[in-house]
């Protein structure tokens, strides 16, 4: 029988991973579970294994490159390395990071059977680096993993090879799971000078590694008309002390900046805040489960998110300064709890994903 290797590389794929983990316990699959270190900083990486009660990986990859293309080439020859100490093993890699690219490429010309969670996303936006490395690994999986009907129906019509199964998004079930002890385990909130605040993040490429755009969310940040947390990328931070811009946030009494945030402290700030702006991924789904609910403003041109949209949730206001402060303006006019269900499932996508893997491992 085949071992699965649950494979991860940075945060969001450690908050989105932990749900198969636990699953994958309490289900009996024969797993293993592999770092592969394209996130290094504990702030961003080992402080989520360890907060979401993970087990310590099996196998840890350290990168000595951060140029994209030669931390692919490290990983690749590492997770070869690692899968050639076990019997082909099943590759399962989650999201849209160049750690699902690499695995899913190693996976591929090794002849394993390669899973993808959270298939099937679009943001039909070429300048991404995620939306490269989503479609690849699509086109590479067998098992691919789609969150809701809308991605299923991105990979029914781009014929991709692998079969479908539609599961919901584990982020939901992280939440659900997490927020509850978040609440009674954070102290974040003795920490934050506002009483009513938006919560910003920001660190796509063709946002902060833009100037202009850049310089443009910092002047949204100053002049909202509710006062803004900040909890800062250090590929921002890095990007905001290049462009000379971190001066001018520290100065402003409407800003407060905080370093990245552990998982528990940043659902509170969600969990409290008036409204989210955002070009997270994971905070757009983030913000419909259910014990969260929030606004989301999101600070790009597009979105593979449409569902958190289309449900009320989150509206797409671009990254010129006005359009995200019209946006700002708007939701607080509105005042509104969006109302209903996740478009990103009940809570129950890892018990599916592990489900699906057990049948494959005893096929
Ligand atoms: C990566 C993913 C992105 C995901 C994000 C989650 C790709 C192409 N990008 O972006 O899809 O949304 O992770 O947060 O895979 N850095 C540190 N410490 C770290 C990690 C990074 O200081 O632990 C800094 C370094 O300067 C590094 C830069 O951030 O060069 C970018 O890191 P990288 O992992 O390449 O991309 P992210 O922007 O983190
Ligand atoms: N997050 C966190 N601390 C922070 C900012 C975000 O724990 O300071 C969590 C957040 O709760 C969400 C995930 O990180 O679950 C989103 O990851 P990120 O925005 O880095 O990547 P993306 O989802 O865009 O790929």
């Amino acid at each position: 029988m085949a071992k699965v290797l649950i494979i991860v590389g940075t945060r969001p794929e450690i908050i989105k991973q932990a749900p198969v983990i636990e699953e994958a316990k309490r289900q009996g699959l024969d797993f293993l579970f592999v770092t592969t270190g394209q996130h290094y900083d504990y702030g961003l990486c080992t402080r989520f294994i360890d907060e979401m009660g993970l087990p310590p990986p099996d196998y840890s990859i350290h990168l000595v490159k951060r140029d994209p293309v030669e931390q692919m080439g490290e990983m690749m020859v590492g997770l070869k390395k690692i899968v050639e100490g076990e019997r082909d093993p099943l590759l399962l890699v989650e999201g849209d990071t160049n750690t699902v690219a690499a695995s899913a490429i190693v996976g591929r010309k090794l002849s394993l059977t390669v899973g993808h969670v959270e298939a099937g996303l679009r943001s039909f936006d070429w300048r991404m680096p995620e939306e490269h490395n989503r479609i690849m690994v699509d086109h590479l999986a067998d098992i691919l993993f789609a969150p809701t009907e809308p991605s299923r129906q991105n990979l029914l019509r781009e014929r991709v090879h692998g079969n479908i199964h539609v599961t919901g998004n584990t982020i939901i079930d992280a939440a659900i799971r997490n927020t509850p002890l978040a609440v009674k385990q954070s102290k974040i909130r003795n920490r934050i000078r506002f009483e009513k605040y938006v919560l910003a993040t920001a660190h796509r490429a063709e946002n902060v590694d833009d100037a202009a755009v850049l310089a443009n969310l910092v002047e949204a940040m100053i002049n909202s008309p509710l006062p803004v947390v900040f909890t800062v990328h250090p590929r921002t931070d890095k990007m905001l002390k290049r462009f000379a811009l971190r001066t001018r946030l520290e100065k402003s009494k409407n800003v407060q900046l905080l370093p990245p945030l552990g998982y528990f402290d940043f659902l509170v700030l969600l969990k409290n805040c008036s409204l989210a702006i955002t070009d997270s991924g994971g905070i757009q789904e983030e913000a419909t489960a259910p014990p969260i609910r929030k606004p989301v403003l999101v600070l790009r041109v597009s979105t593979e998110r449409p569902e958190a949209v289309r449900f009320g949730f989150a509206k797409v206001v671009g990254v010129q300064r006005d359009s995200i402060l019209r946006g700002i303006r708007y939701a607080i006019r509105q005042n509104r709890v969006p109302g209903g269900k996740s478009p990103f499932g009940d809570g129950r996508a890892g018990r599916r994903i592990v489900h699906s893997l057990l049948t494959y491992q005893r096929a």
